[in-house]
């Protein structure tokens, strides 16, 4: 697939068919995500993959502020990445300062290109994926033991997709773009 319809092609997918994701597929998906850029190549973000249909469950139904939207994505999708982001390295000086005013929300900047990186190599081997930014980052770290030194970015729903999505509408590029002359 080209890269520009890659990208404009790649929809969130909320419903998915019921067959799995094998995991040579995710773990080819993540190979290509760690090709994603990241501050000072310090490669912070880690891909949790939980396929354990338990698991699954339990962090629908406790891990997700009430949120019933989310819930029926994770009790639909074959898979669900919890994407981390090991912390006090991205925006950090070796002597623990930071490196700049945005002080650590690099790491959450990383976190973002490794996601989308990770959805559009997604998309490109016909697996559909949706960004969950409402969930409960404290509980779903106690479900799936997170290391104390990580934190939760987002969830990425997996699976493939049932059915063909309309993109939702963008605003006039006139909007967004502008050029400082
Ligand atoms: C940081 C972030 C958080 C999001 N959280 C949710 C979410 O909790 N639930 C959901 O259904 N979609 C979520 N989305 C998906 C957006 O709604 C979606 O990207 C947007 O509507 C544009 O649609 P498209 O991705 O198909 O182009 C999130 C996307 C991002 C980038």
């Amino acid at each position: 697939m080209e890269s520009l319809q890659c990208i404009m092609t790649r929809r969130s997918v909320r419903n998915f068919e019921k067959r799995e994701v094998p995991e040579n597929v995710i773990e080819d998906i993540v190979k290509a995500a760690q090709f994603a850029p990241s501050w000072k190549n310090s490669q912070i973000v880690r891909y949790n993959v939980v396929c354990n249909k338990n698991v699954l469950d339990d962090i629908a139904d406790n891990g997700l502020l009430g949120f019933s939207h989310n819930r029926d994505i994770i009790k639909g999708c074959s898979a669900l990445v919890v994407l981390s982001v090991v912390n006090g390295i991205c925006g950090y000086e070796k002597d623990g300062s930071y490196t700049t005013s945005k002080k650590d929300k690099w790491e959450m900047f990383d976190a973002g290109i490794a996601a989308q990186t990770f959805c559009l190599a997604a998309h490109e081997k016909g697996v559909g994926s949706v960004i969950l930014g409402i969930f409960d980052e404290y509980k779903i770290a106690d479900i799936i033991s997170l290391s104390k030194n990580q934190e939760i970015a987002c969830l990425i729903a997996i699976g493939y997709p049932a059915g063909e999505l309309k993109a939702p509408n963008r605003k006039d590029t006139s909007d967004i773009l502008n050029f400082i002359k």
